[in-house]
């Protein structure tokens, strides 16, 4: 081998390093520039609501906003909680004022027994508000959430029950005692209350309730019903259901993705392996299904029948990037590739909004539910509160790598 080989060699080696240290640069940029986009268009959906008075939830399908309801409403953590992550990306008191002041128009929620969402509703908005500012009396209204949906469990069943049966669509379902997979997603605020307060009780129920939703929840290949029904006396299943997919055995995608997420936070607060290997499962069968299309962002549910003319859903899309972010790093797999692969499409022109567009809703194209006929092909609260933590998280990892590289 001559000198001019180990010159080359060299030339190359210093190419390749280089071109790695660019794109490393330009992800951390274009993370970055995305985050600023979401506060230049969260400013403009705060003037919206600072006007109304109101939480924005989602777009109407005659093209008008539509409000979270004055009473219990599922999603009315989400818009505070953005405030709250753009706080912490840019340190503006604006995002910190904001957030305390929509959080408050839900507290007196905390009480109310009726809505297994409890978790989704506060720890979302006062949980992160905790995390950031410490104030107390955030931490009680946690509390006390976290003390009204423990009385939601039921320990014939070991589950905490997800809705009601005396009222509304879900009283037509002939169930006795519903669990939907996207309970799962309220388990973090219990966790959580046993770190802040000591008391064990909140998370043997969110251990108890994650053990029989993994026995009871999955089918043979991993992927999820959305309805268990349960005998509440014997606690027997009496129903394989679903309310929010195109069909009882059919895998809804935001199912998938509140599945994924919840035994990722599992794992994150128990260390039992067994969580963290039933997100690794679920999360290795969504990213091989062969539904998913090029650009990975699912159809609202993996069997729709008329695929590929079906919407999509970025929120289902959102929630799985943001938990895959947390779930490569307990994990020796790796699922950054297919995390950044859907941020990348969630930050492209085809779901990221123009600015003063899309009803200042950071992103387009998600489903709330088809089966019901509402929030089809609409942006969402929920879908934006994932996509910007799914960004901080990404930035995090990169901060992490680029230290490493440079020790
Ligand atoms: N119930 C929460 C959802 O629609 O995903």
């Amino acid at each position: 081998m001559n000198i001019s080989y180990f010159k080359n060699l060299g030339l190359f080696i210093a190419i390749v390093l280089l071109t790695s240290c660019n794109t490393k640069k330009q992800d951390k940029q274009s993370v970055d520039s995305n985050l600023k986009f979401a506060c230049q268009q969260t400013s403009l959906l705060l003037k919206d609501a600072e006007v109304a008075q109101k939480i924005p939830r989602t777009v109407t399908a005659d093209g008008h906003m539509h409000w979270t309801r004055d009473g219990f409403d599922w999603t009315e953590g989400f818009f505070p909680g953005t405030c709250w992550y753009l706080y912490e990306f840019s340190k503006d008191d604006k995002w910190k004022k904001a957030a305390t002041h929509f959080q408050k128009k839900f507290e007196e929620h905390r009480l109310m027994p009726f809505y297994h969402d409890l978790g989704f509703v506060f720890n979302c908005s006062y949980g992160n508000g905790y995390r950031l500012t410490g104030n107390e009396q955030f931490k009680q209204m946690l509390i006390e959430a976290g003390n009204t949906l423990m009385t939601r469990f039921n320990p014939n069943v070991g589950c905490i029950q997800s809705w009601d049966v005396d009222k509304g669509w879900q009283s037509k379902r002939g169930w006795q005692f519903p669990v939907i997979i996207d309970n799962m997603m309220n388990l973090e605020m219990l966790f959580e209350l046993t770190e802040i307060t000591g008391d064990n009780s909140y998370a043997e129920v969110a251990k108890s309730h994650a053990d029989v939703t993994m026995k009871n929840h999955f089918r043979d290949d991993m992927s999820s019903y959305h309805v268990i029904d349960y005998d509440s006396i014997t606690g027997e299943v009496r129903n394989k259901h679903t309310a929010q997919g195109y069909a009882h055995e059919s895998e809804w995608a935001r199912g998938q993705a509140w599945g994924i997420y919840g035994y990722t936070i599992c794992y994150r607060y128990t260390n039992d392996i067994k969580y963290l290997r039933q997100a690794e499962k679920i999360a290795d069968y969504i990213i091989a299904h062969p539904s998913i299309p090029e650009d990975r962002i699912p159809y609202w549910d993996y069997d729709a029948p008329k695929i590929p003319n079906e919407p999509r859903d970025a929120s289902a899309a959102a929630v799985t990037a943001s938990a895959l972010f947390e779930l490569n790093g307990y994990s020796d797999k790796d699922y950054l590739t297919e995390a950044k692969a859907i941020m990348n499409s969630l930050s492209s022109n085809a779901y990221l909004a123009k600015k003063g567009k899309n009803h200042n809703f950071i992103l387009k194209h998600s489903v709330g539910s088809i089966p019901h006929n509402n929030e089809i092909d609409v942006p969402l609260n929920y879908a934006d509160y994932y996509y910007v933590e799914a960004l901080l998280r990404l930035r995090k990892i990169e901060a992490q790598h680029e230290n490493k590289g440079s020790l």
